[in-house]
């Protein structure tokens, strides 16, 4: 199986620094088993959620891959998730979860609940790590019809647990985040119907 974890500890886009911002867009919304110094509502600009990630070692199987979240560009588009500012040595562990196809990236990220408005602030923004599995990773399963990928996330189980799960996990976690995402809220409903 595809194993990124020496290529991401390569990629030290925070070399130097004692601690980074890092953005969950997927499962680190709701489950940070990491320590953490501080935590935000976040979001950034010109990417959209999509579950067309396989997961073959955490939410699937080889032989019956889950699918899982990954980012695809979009322009003018606004993903929400979590931020959590970590110490550098929480990447590690990270690196070893994510082999399946997730690299680091660098992104500029702005918080919620930054001051913006009544004395014409801008929003408080900062610059962010990802992890981001992207079309050229041969775990990565692409576009399907909604049904279908909700079918495969209603039978698909992992050493993590079920697929359905993750999802269902995601979209409760965005609802108390009061953040719109058309293309989780849809498949929600779609494995809500089987
Ligand atoms: C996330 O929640 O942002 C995430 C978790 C695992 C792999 C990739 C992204």
């Amino acid at each position: 199986m595809l194993d990124t974890t020496a290529l991401n500890q390569q990629r030290n886009f925070f070399d130097g620094h004692s601690s980074l911002w890092l953005f969950g867009y997927g499962s680190l919304i709701w489950k940070a088993d990491f320590d953490y110094l501080e935590r935000r509502s976040a979001y950034i600009h010109g990417w959209e959620r999509r579950f067309w990630q396989g997961s073959h070692d955490h939410r699937g199987t080889p032989e019956a891959p889950g699918r899982v979240a990954t980012l695809i560009r979009a322009q003018g588009a606004v993903c929400h998730g979590m931020a959590y500012r970590i110490t550098p040595d929480v990447l590690a562990p990270l690196d070893t979860r994510e082999k399946n196809g997730y690299l680091r990236e660098k992104v500029p990220l702005t918080f919620v609940d930054g001051n913006v408005g009544d004395n014409g602030d801008a929003a408080e923004q900062s610059e962010g790590l990802i992890y981001l599995a992207s079309d050229d990773n041969p775990a990565f399963l692409g576009e399907a019809p909604l049904a279908d990928i909700a079918q495969q996330i209603a039978y698909a189980h992992g050493p993590s647990g079920a697929n359905a799960e993750y999802l269902l996990n995601l979209a409760t976690a965005l609802r108390e985040l009061g953040a719109e995402d058309a293309h989780i809220f849809a498949l929600e409903h779609q494995l809500k119907l089987l």
